[in-house]
């Protein structure tokens, strides 16, 4: 099911197909420098694609597949996660792109149709982000979009920023 469509990318539902693509993603550690569990096993990409699928039936939402129009390439996701932060819970844009197609607007592109998605389709009025300090990318993508960075938290005892934005931000 297609979410979104920017000039350059589809954001459509995962399905079962696009786990050889995703695996081969998630494996690669420069894409997955900036995160808590590090690259991901096949074994581990076929978890989390499962829970990604039941997502879309328990939440009505989840993490997106960004396909770059050109090549109709998988390239990565874009989408929602739950995330609780000092104890509220929040709904996160979270972005991972194939490290070969970064540089080039594509992560603030697919970011930015979710974020309207979120605010126009689903009925959502706040979002985070949760990134690392040393990930400059992630936070210029946030800016980009319009989040501001709100506080400093912790996770699994790893300081990390939270970037927001709420539907009356957006203009
Ligand atoms: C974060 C990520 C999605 C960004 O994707 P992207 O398509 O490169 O993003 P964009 O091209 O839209 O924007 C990247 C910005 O970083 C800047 N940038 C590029 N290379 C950089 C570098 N080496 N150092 C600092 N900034 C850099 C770009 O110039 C651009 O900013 P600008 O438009 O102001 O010039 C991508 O790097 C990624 O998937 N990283 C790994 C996963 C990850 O960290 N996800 C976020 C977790 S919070």
């Amino acid at each position: 099911m297609k979410i979104a469509e920017t000039p350059r990318i589809t954001l459509r539902h995962f399905t079962q197909d696009d786990l050889n693509a995703l695996t081969a993603i998630l494996a690669d550690p420069f894409v997955m420098r900036f995160s808590l569990s590090g690259p991901k096993t096949l074994k581990q990409t076929q978890s989390l694609l499962e829970n990604v699928l039941a997502s879309y039936e328990n939440q009505g939402r989840g993490l997106y597949a960004v396909v770059h129009k050109d090549d109709q390439k998988l390239i990565g996701y874009c989408g929602f996660l739950e995330q609780e932060i000092d104890g509220q819970r929040e709904i996160e844009i979270s972005y991972r792109l194939a490290s070969a197609y970064w540089g080039k607007g594509l992560a603030t592109e697919a970011a930015k149709a979710i974020r309207d998605y979120a605010f126009s389709q689903l009925g959502l009025t706040r979002l985070i982000s949760i990134i690392e300090p040393e990930n400059i990318r992630s936070i210029r993508v946030a800016d980009k979009i319009g989040m501001r960075h709100e506080k400093d938290s912790r996770i699994r005892n790893l300081p990390v920023r939270i970037y927001a934005i709420h539907k009356s931000d957006v203009s």
